[in-house]
């Protein structure tokens, strides 16, 4: 039989670093140790109620639907923009597919543009370039900037780079950072993307968990060159669910047509039961709207929680302005790493991982330089339906320490043997 090799493009995509740190996390756990999941990002809370009675409603539903989405769950999220964004939008507008990540690389299988990409960044952005054979072009941000890119960088290298069509990827609130744009900033950065004529993937999946409940998006000042990247998995709890949405503006319809094309020769249409379910959410209501803010008040206080331990710590970092991540910067203990041969993010994760059990995410893997000693860790080991009914019981009480300490005890005794383990070196 000849032997079937792989493409060479792909020869070098490395296996994710979350499945490498899962697989050590399970080996520990087999041995009993206690491990603080504080490298995964997933949402923490459950389903709201009626979105789970709408997908059981919905169990019948066996018919394929069209491509692009399920009619009324286009309009809906449609609406929903207009709601949340003022966006001028409408259903022909929006796509639907089976999550927000399979869209982004849709998007770079369909388009010939050059990515631009701040660093740090979401681990699977580059990867899918890669699959896509698409060049990256990776863009430096820095810490005093909340590790967020400004105008005058990115105008910077849209001026040294070619007269090549250009995709900017950017991710507010962000993974693997927690920051977010003020307004001012969305207005700048848009003044250059025009200027350049950048098209602008916003992928905003956190957007309702910004923790002021106040999301602003690039398309409201870039609207004509921005294609908003969104979905239920993290406002909603239903990752697994598989449904993400793409907002294109009047100008990229193109682009939805050829992600539509190539769809309907792969994935044909998301889940049907799990599209009609999708409608209820999108549309909302005073209970979903309870559910939000509940969750935006308990991520909030905990990622204030971790963020000054370690701020007491030395460690360095932006505060935190939403969704489920906080970017420590270890530096401050650069020497006594070093003594310890401790030189880049992904050894200093495996020795924390194997002496305290705490499992972050090293910088190294969004792309950051390996000896920087910089970490993404997610705040969301805890049972959220626990900690949204507590939160739910008392909404006039102000959630604090104990609060996380009865109700988020992982993450608060994560951070505990976190911060022991520095104090030890
Ligand atoms: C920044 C970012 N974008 C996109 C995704 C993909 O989300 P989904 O495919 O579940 O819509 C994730 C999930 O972790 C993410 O963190």
């Amino acid at each position: 039989m000849t032997r079937v090799s792989i493409l060479p493009h792909l020869k070098n995509i490395k296996p994710s670093a979350t499945l490498f740190l899962n697989e050590r996390t399970q080996r520990l756990i087999a041995q009993g140790r206690n491990v603080y999941r504080l490298g995964f990002g997933q949402s923490p809370f459950p389903v709201p109620e009626e979105v789970v009675q709408a997908l059981q409603t919905s169990a019948h539903q066996k018919n394929y639907l069209p491509v692009k989405g399920l009619p009324a769950l286009r309009k809906a999220v449609a609406a929903y923009n207009r709601k949340t964004l003022a966006l001028e939008c409408g259903p022909e507008n929006i796509l639907i597919g089976p999550g927000s990540k399979e869209l982004l690389l849709g998007l770079q299988m369909a388009t010939d543009a050059d990515l631009l990409l701040p660093t740090p960044s979401w681990v699977s952005y580059e990867p899918q370039a890669q699959i896509a054979r698409k060049k990256v072009i990776w863009l430096e941000t820095e810490e005093r900037n909340k590790w967020l890119l400004t105008a005058d960088q990115l105008d910077q290298a849209c001026k040294r780079l070619k007269a090549r069509p250009k995709m900017l990827l950017l991710n507010y609130p962000n993974n693997p950072v927690g920051s977010t744009y003020e307004p001012d900033e969305l207005g700048k950065l848009a003044v250059v993307a025009r200027e350049h004529q950048v098209v602008v993937i916003a992928d905003e999946i956190y957007g309702a968990l910004e923790f002021t409940g106040t999301h602003h998006s690039l398309a409201q000042y870039y609207p004509e060159g921005t294609i908003i990247s969104a979905g239920l998995s993290k406002w909603c709890g239903a990752g697994g669910w598989r449904l993400g949405t793409f907002t294109f503006p009047d100008e990229c319809i193109h682009l939805l047509q050829a992600m539509a094309t190539i769809a309907s020769e792969s994935f044909s249409a998301v889940s049907t039961p799990v599209q009609y379910a999708a409608v209820r959410a999108f549309e909302g209501s005073e209970v979903i709207n309870r559910y939000l803010e509940l969750s935006r008040r308990i991520l909030h206080v905990l990622a204030q929680y971790v963020y000054h331990e370690l701020i007491a710590h030395q460690v360095t970092m932006p505060a935190p302005e939403g969704g489920f991540y906080l970017f420590p910067n270890f530096n401050a203990y650069r020497s006594a790493l070093i003594k310890r041969e401790i030189f880049t993010s992904t050894t200093f994760c495996e020795h924390l991982l194997e002496e305290t059990g705490v499992a972050l995410l090293p910088g190294e893997a969004f792309g950051r330089p390996e000896n920087e000693y910089t970490c993404r860790l997610a705040f969301v080991d805890f049972d959220g339906g626990v900690a949204l009914t507590a939160a739910g019981k008392d909404p006039s009480t102000a959630l604090d320490e104990s609060f996380i300490r009865i109700h988020c005890p992982l993450v608060h005794e994560g951070i505990a043997r976190l911060c022991d383990w520095l104090e030890g070196l």
